[in-house]
């Protein structure tokens, strides 16, 4: 038997210097969704997570709790594991940076790179920001503020080791350019190429001025600084500079490190590097994931008038449900908002209506027509090779989308499958074939077609909504063996006496308006918190007032105002329950956001994939029919019944228009 294939995927480690929150589980769900995925297609996988516990924030952090710091971050690294485990997180290691394995690792790794003569010793002076732990340069620091975090800066100086990062810039270049997906997303590279290019620094790897990190063992005074000790966790996770080194030999280089955007720099850049310098292979890709955004348009989730604690959330609407939503509702590479709306939205409309129903419809006929079975009867029209051509072909565009981490557009493959066997109960109408005895073999092959798509979105879901999928198979009796991938792009798979049974529903429907009053109960009795900003107030922000027909001047610094930019239409489909609407994914040179447009009359979802727009691309978020809008695409109105949708041709995705 040939040996199975590798895949080592990554998630950061986290600093445990506060209680792990949901933009934490956003990254672990994220990658567990591709480690599941991975494991279905039969690679032989390697998952790990961890903490990041070293450096002066957490020193000082443990002092305010009256801890030390090994107690302060044993009790955080606690609560990370507990949180993985109510996500259903499949992590196979859960690396601590204070595990013994790791320290010496560490120690090793400092002393070969300082015997290479790639780490010396010199003096470090600059702008130091304690809670960031980074040195800036004048140039970097914004009137006397840190540039990542606007606190206050500190003028530094001490001895310390520089690794010598300046001498791998062309290499870094060169990096980049022979391996074009190094860093994804394209927009993200650009920014390093750039970062780069303005100039590479030498990094200073050890401090003396805090005590909590790895100590450097042939000059005791130092510890190891932050990012050595943090990124080669993925190395010494796996043994590399310990006695069994047998899984570093297994599984690295890893395939995927999956990072927020804000340390994609560390990674693409300072990681290669002392990769090159140890001589050691690199990771395959570093992808860079955007933010999940919390109401007030911050990326931390101590947020105002949401609920936004995992373990609420999980015990609320369930797990799969939070796996789901945070998976699709925001492309991977984008920022996007959190709101409690948008979620109870979501797994009301695509849970509960669209899946839901589809197998609690499905089982119920099966069970009211034929009892527990349903007979062998399998006559395929027209209309049944359509949806029987879109199931088997499923997996295939699945695939596609899972393999660029596209996972909001994975899911929303299966959900047009979804969609289409609800629309195929309405045109097939069981209930009218039920009447008739004569049409029992017709009725058996829909609801056999139906169960068999059931099959197919059940196996498709299964690494986003593990117990979900579960459910569905136990419903339509599908046995384990023709629930796995290879069989996901097959038809006929279910057996003629597969046992049918209908239970309770998946996903009930939620009650909006008494949801939120209950969470608004909730924040006020934990906290006092602001009141949830109502989508209502924003769209109404943006009306336009009764002076639109009025010619109205404005002075030049009104139209400054208005950011305008070349955007590029990467994916583009119909709202739901929104005739006019269509839901575009652009590209705006920076990454995807998601922009509603009034144009489905004029325009279908194809003509416009892969035309670039102009985008109004700095108005405030508006809710439109459940769609998040960041931005307004610029259109001409020429007349009753015509709106020209401005295309620009040959022009980079991201340019201003000036
Ligand atoms: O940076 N949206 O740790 P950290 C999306 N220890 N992702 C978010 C998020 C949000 N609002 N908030 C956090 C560190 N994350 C270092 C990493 S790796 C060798 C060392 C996720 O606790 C995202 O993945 O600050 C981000 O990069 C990470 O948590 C930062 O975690």
């Amino acid at each position: 038997m040939s040996e199975k294939k590798k895949y080592y995927i990554t998630t950061p480690i986290y600093y445990p210097s506060g209680n792990a929150h949901l933009g934490h589980g956003y990254s672990t769900v994220a990658a567990d969704v591709v480690a599941r995925y991975r494991r279905m297609q039969g690679y032989d996988v390697m998952f790990l997570t961890g903490t990041d516990e070293h450096g002066q924030k957490i020193e000082i952090n443990a002092g305010k709790e009256g801890l030390t710091p090994k107690e302060y971050v044993d009790k955080i690294a606690g609560q990370f594991k507990k949180l993985w485990e109510t996500l259903e997180i499949t992590n196979d290691k859960f690396i601590r940076t204070t595990d013994d394995y790791h320290k010496k690792a560490v120690q090793k790794i400092f002393k070969t790179l300082f015997d290479k003569g790639e780490i010396y010793k010199g003096k470090y002076s600059g702008w130091y920001c304690t809670p960031c732990e980074s040195f800036f340069t004048k140039a970097q620091i914004e009137e006397g503020k840190c540039p990542d975090c606007g606190r206050e800066v500190k003028w530094t100086e001490e001895e310390a080791y520089f690794f010598k990062l300046s001498k791998y810039a062309d290499k870094l270049l060169n990096l980049y350019k022979e391996n074009p997906h190094f860093i994804e997303p394209e927009s993200r590279k650009n920014e390093m190429i750039q970062f780069i290019e303005s100039g590479l620094e030498d990094l200073c790897v050890s401090r003396t001025s805090f005590k909590w990190g790895i100590p450097v063992d042939f000059d005791d005074k130092h510890v190891v600084y932050v990012w050595l000790d943090a990124l080669t966790n993925y190395i010494t996770a796996q043994g590399y500079g310990s006695d069994d080194d047998s899984d570093y030999k297994k599984y690295w280089p890893a395939d995927v490190h999956f990072v927020g955007k804000e340390i994609v720099r560390f990674h693409a850049i300072i990681w290669p590097a002392i990769l090159m310098a140890l001589d050691l292979p690199l990771p395959k890709q570093i992808y860079g994931h955007g933010w999940l955004l919390f109401g007030d348009g911050s990326k931390m989730s101590k947020s105002k008038g949401n609920v936004v604690d995992p373990k609420i959330l999980c015990s609320r609407y369930g797990v799969d449900a939070i796996r789901y939503f945070l998976m699709r509702e925001i492309p991977f590479g984008s920022d996007g908002m959190f709101t409690n709306e948008a979620l109870v939205n979501r797994i009301n409309y695509d849970l509960a209506n669209d899946l839901g129903n589809l197998l609690s419809r499905t089982t119920a006929m099966v069970g009211k027509y034929f009892g527990e079975n349903i007979p062998k009867e399998r006559k395929e029209g027209n209309i049944d090779s359509e949806l029987v051509n879109m199931a088997s072909n499923l997996r295939k565009e699945y695939e596609i989308k899972m393999n660029e981490f596209k996972f909001s557009s994975a899911l929303g493959k299966v959900w047009l499958l979804i969609s289409r066997c609800n629309k195929y109960i309405d045109e097939t109408m069981p209930w009218e074939l039920g009447k008739d005895e004569a049409n029992k073999p017709r009725l058996a092959c829909v609801l056999y077609n139906l169960c068999e798509c059931l099959r197919i979105i059940s196996i498709l879901i299964k690494p986003f909504m593990p117990s979900t999928s579960e459910k569905i198979q136990n419903q339509i009796g599908a046995e384990k063996d023709i629930c796995t991938w290879e069989k996901a792009n097959c038809w006929g798979e279910l057996p003629s006496d597969a046992k049918i049974t209908k239970q309770v529903s998946l996903f009930p429907r939620i009650d909006v308006k008494k949801e939120m009053e209950e969470l608004d109960n909730l924040i006020s009795k934990n906290e006092p918190q602001e009141k949830v900003e109502d989508s209502k107030d924003k769209i109404n922000e943006n009306k336009e007032n009764d002076e639109t027909n009025l010619v109205k001047l404005i002075d030049i610094e009104d139209f400054a105002k208005v950011e305008l930019i070349v955007a590029k239409i990467e994916e583009c489909e119909p709202v739901k329950k929104a005739k006019k609407l269509l839901k575009l994914i652009v590209n705006d040179g920076q990454g995807t956001r998601t922009v509603a447009s009034g144009i489905a009359k004029y325009y279908k979802p194809e003509d416009l994939v892969g035309k670039s727009i102009i985008l109004v691309s700095n108005l405030k978020p508006v809710k439109l029919c459940g769609v998040e809008s960041h931005g307004m695409i610029l259109a001409a109105d020429c007349g009753e019944n015509d709106v020209k949708v401005i295309f620009v041709e040959g022009i980079e995705a991201g340019s201003k228009i000036r």
